[in-house]
Protein backbone atom coordinates (compact mmCIF):
# COMPACT_ATOMS: atom_id res chain seq x y z
CA UNK A 1 0.00 0.00 0.00
CA UNK A 2 1.32 3.70 -0.80
CA UNK A 3 1.96 6.14 1.30
CA UNK A 4 1.55 10.26 0.24
CA UNK A 5 3.68 11.82 2.93
CA UNK A 6 1.73 14.93 4.33
CA UNK A 7 3.43 18.61 5.52
CA UNK A 8 1.02 19.13 8.61
CA UNK A 9 0.98 22.83 8.33
CA UNK A 10 -1.03 22.05 5.33
CA UNK A 11 -3.50 19.98 6.84
CA UNK A 12 -4.11 21.30 10.20
CA UNK A 13 -7.47 22.74 9.98
CA UNK A 14 -8.86 19.23 8.07
CA UNK A 15 -7.03 17.28 11.03
CA UNK A 16 -9.22 19.95 13.77
CA UNK A 17 -12.15 19.22 11.85
CA UNK A 18 -12.58 15.70 11.83
CA UNK A 19 -12.41 15.83 15.39
CA UNK A 20 -15.71 16.34 15.87
CA UNK A 21 -17.65 13.70 14.79
CA UNK A 22 -14.62 12.11 15.81
CA UNK A 23 -10.99 10.20 14.95
CA UNK A 24 -9.35 7.24 16.13
CA UNK A 25 -5.97 6.81 18.28
CA UNK A 26 -4.81 3.40 18.00
CA UNK A 27 -2.28 1.60 19.69
CA UNK A 28 -0.35 -1.64 19.96
CA UNK A 29 0.87 -4.39 22.42
CA UNK A 30 2.39 -7.23 20.85
CA UNK A 31 -0.03 -8.78 18.52
CA UNK A 32 -2.51 -6.32 20.25
CA UNK A 33 -3.70 -3.51 17.45
CA UNK A 34 -6.63 -1.03 19.51
CA UNK A 35 -8.39 1.83 18.39
CA UNK A 36 -10.34 4.07 20.41
CA UNK A 37 -12.43 7.31 18.89
CA UNK A 38 -11.61 10.55 20.59
CA UNK A 39 -13.06 14.13 19.97
CA UNK A 40 -10.21 15.91 21.91
CA UNK A 41 -6.79 16.51 20.66
CA UNK A 42 -4.38 19.37 19.67
CA UNK A 43 -2.00 20.13 17.24
CA UNK A 44 0.85 22.62 17.29
CA UNK A 45 4.69 22.59 17.89
CA UNK A 46 5.84 22.28 21.38
CA UNK A 47 9.75 21.49 22.19
CA UNK A 48 10.31 22.59 18.51
CA UNK A 49 8.33 19.53 17.82
CA UNK A 50 5.05 18.77 15.83
CA UNK A 51 3.14 17.17 18.34
CA UNK A 52 -0.30 16.12 19.06
CA UNK A 53 -2.01 15.53 22.46
CA UNK A 54 -4.20 12.96 22.83
CA UNK A 55 -6.44 13.19 25.88
CA UNK A 56 -7.20 9.85 27.45
CA UNK A 57 -9.30 9.64 31.18
CA UNK A 58 -7.45 7.08 33.39
CA UNK A 59 -9.97 3.70 32.69
CA UNK A 60 -9.77 3.37 29.17
CA UNK A 61 -7.68 0.22 27.99
CA UNK A 62 -5.76 2.78 25.43
CA UNK A 63 -4.49 4.15 28.77
CA UNK A 64 -3.26 0.93 29.68
CA UNK A 65 -1.74 0.41 26.52
CA UNK A 66 -0.11 3.84 25.83
CA UNK A 67 1.27 3.38 29.44
CA UNK A 68 2.88 0.22 28.03
CA UNK A 69 4.51 1.11 24.60
CA UNK A 70 4.46 4.87 24.41
CA UNK A 71 3.77 5.04 20.93
CA UNK A 72 0.42 6.05 19.33
CA UNK A 73 -0.70 6.40 16.17
CA UNK A 74 -3.39 8.92 14.85
CA UNK A 75 -6.14 7.42 11.96
CA UNK A 76 -7.92 10.32 10.40
CA UNK A 77 -10.61 9.75 8.08
CA UNK A 78 -10.97 11.77 4.49
CA UNK A 79 -14.55 11.88 2.44
CA UNK A 80 -16.92 9.08 2.93
CA UNK A 81 -16.72 6.06 5.55
CA UNK A 82 -18.75 3.72 7.73
CA UNK A 83 -20.29 5.73 10.50
CA UNK A 84 -20.05 2.60 12.67
CA UNK A 85 -16.49 2.61 13.21
CA UNK A 86 -16.78 5.67 15.34
CA UNK A 87 -19.33 3.85 17.29
CA UNK A 88 -17.66 0.28 17.85
CA UNK A 89 -14.38 2.30 18.86
CA UNK A 90 -16.05 4.83 20.83
CA UNK A 91 -18.27 2.61 23.04
CA UNK A 92 -16.89 -0.80 23.60
CA UNK A 93 -13.71 -1.90 24.84
CA UNK A 94 -10.42 -3.45 23.83
CA UNK A 95 -10.76 -5.11 27.08
CA UNK A 96 -13.15 -7.09 25.99
CA UNK A 97 -12.87 -7.66 22.46
CA UNK A 98 -10.89 -7.10 19.53
CA UNK A 99 -12.20 -3.86 18.24
CA UNK A 100 -10.04 -4.11 15.06
CA UNK A 101 -11.88 -7.02 13.93
CA UNK A 102 -15.54 -6.06 14.85
CA UNK A 103 -14.88 -2.67 13.27
CA UNK A 104 -13.57 -4.04 9.85
CA UNK A 105 -10.46 -2.34 9.89
CA UNK A 106 -7.51 -2.78 8.16
CA UNK A 107 -4.28 -2.74 10.29
CA UNK A 108 -0.83 -0.94 7.26
CA UNK A 109 2.49 -1.39 8.09
CA UNK A 110 4.11 1.46 9.66
CA UNK A 111 7.44 3.84 8.88
CA UNK A 112 8.72 4.56 11.72
CA UNK A 113 7.06 3.33 14.99
CA UNK A 114 5.53 -0.12 15.85
CA UNK A 115 1.78 1.01 15.32
CA UNK A 116 -0.37 0.25 12.19
CA UNK A 117 -2.23 3.03 10.39
CA UNK A 118 -5.84 1.98 9.63
CA UNK A 119 -6.80 1.56 5.61
CA UNK A 120 -9.98 2.96 6.14
CA UNK A 121 -8.78 6.26 8.04
CA UNK A 122 -5.98 7.08 5.39
CA UNK A 123 -4.83 10.43 7.09
CA UNK A 124 -2.14 9.30 9.73
CA UNK A 125 0.38 10.85 12.44
CA UNK A 126 3.13 8.35 13.80
CA UNK A 127 3.81 9.94 17.58
CA UNK A 128 5.83 8.93 19.90
CA UNK A 129 5.02 9.71 23.48
CA UNK A 130 7.50 12.66 24.76
CA UNK A 131 5.88 13.78 27.57
CA UNK A 132 2.89 11.77 29.70
CA UNK A 133 0.90 14.78 32.39
CA UNK A 134 -1.62 13.77 34.78
CA UNK A 135 -4.36 16.32 34.90
CA UNK A 136 -4.87 17.68 38.38
CA UNK A 137 -8.11 18.09 39.37
CA UNK A 138 -7.32 21.01 41.76
CA UNK A 139 -5.97 23.17 38.91
CA UNK A 140 -9.67 23.39 36.59
CA UNK A 141 -12.00 25.83 37.13
CA UNK A 142 -15.52 25.06 38.47
CA UNK A 143 -16.86 25.57 35.11
CA UNK A 144 -14.88 23.05 33.62
CA UNK A 145 -14.81 20.86 36.89
CA UNK A 146 -18.78 20.99 36.85
CA UNK A 147 -19.04 19.98 33.07
CA UNK A 148 -16.80 16.92 33.07
CA UNK A 149 -15.21 16.08 36.26
CA UNK A 150 -17.75 15.95 39.02
CA UNK A 151 -18.99 11.94 38.10
CA UNK A 152 -17.05 8.91 38.64
CA UNK A 153 -15.04 9.20 35.44
CA UNK A 154 -11.41 9.60 36.16
CA UNK A 155 -9.34 12.29 34.95
CA UNK A 156 -7.39 12.77 31.82
CA UNK A 157 -3.92 11.82 30.96
CA UNK A 158 -2.55 13.82 28.55
CA UNK A 159 -0.12 12.65 26.09
CA UNK A 160 2.16 14.23 24.31
CA UNK A 161 3.33 12.38 21.25
CA UNK A 162 5.79 13.91 18.74
CA UNK A 163 5.00 13.39 14.65
CA UNK A 164 7.62 11.57 13.40
CA UNK A 165 5.23 10.51 10.30
CA UNK A 166 2.85 11.71 8.70
CA UNK A 167 0.62 10.62 5.53
CA UNK A 168 -2.51 9.46 3.97
CA UNK A 169 -2.29 5.57 2.77
CA UNK A 170 -3.58 4.97 -0.61
CA UNK A 171 -4.60 2.22 -2.24
C1 LIG B 1 -17.22 10.94 19.61
C2 LIG B 1 -16.43 10.36 20.79
C3 LIG B 1 -15.32 11.02 21.25
C4 LIG B 1 -14.58 10.50 22.34
N1 LIG B 1 -13.45 11.17 22.77
C5 LIG B 1 -12.71 10.65 23.79
C6 LIG B 1 -11.49 11.31 24.19
O1 LIG B 1 -11.04 12.31 23.62
N2 LIG B 1 -10.82 10.76 25.26
C7 LIG B 1 -11.25 9.61 25.90
O2 LIG B 1 -10.59 9.17 26.86
N3 LIG B 1 -12.38 8.96 25.50
C8 LIG B 1 -13.10 9.44 24.45
N4 LIG B 1 -14.24 8.78 24.03
C9 LIG B 1 -14.66 7.53 24.70
C10 LIG B 1 -13.87 6.28 24.23
O3 LIG B 1 -13.77 6.25 22.81
C11 LIG B 1 -14.58 5.00 24.71
O4 LIG B 1 -14.70 5.00 26.11
C12 LIG B 1 -13.90 3.71 24.24
O5 LIG B 1 -14.84 2.65 24.35
C13 LIG B 1 -12.64 3.37 25.00
O6 LIG B 1 -12.01 2.26 24.37
P1 LIG B 1 -10.81 1.41 25.03
O7 LIG B 1 -11.29 0.95 26.40
O8 LIG B 1 -10.60 0.30 24.07
O9 LIG B 1 -9.64 2.34 25.14
C14 LIG B 1 -14.99 9.29 22.95
C15 LIG B 1 -16.12 8.61 22.46
C16 LIG B 1 -16.83 9.12 21.38
C17 LIG B 1 -18.04 8.37 20.87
Amino acid sequence: MKKRKIDIRNCAGDIIKALRPGILITTKVGDKVNSMTIGWGTLGIIWERPMFVAYVRQQRHTREMLDMCREFTINVPIGEFRRNILGICGSKSGRDMDKIEAAGLTPVEPEVISVPGLKEFPLTLECRVVYRQEQESAQFNDEITRQFYTMETGDHICYYGEIVAAYVIED
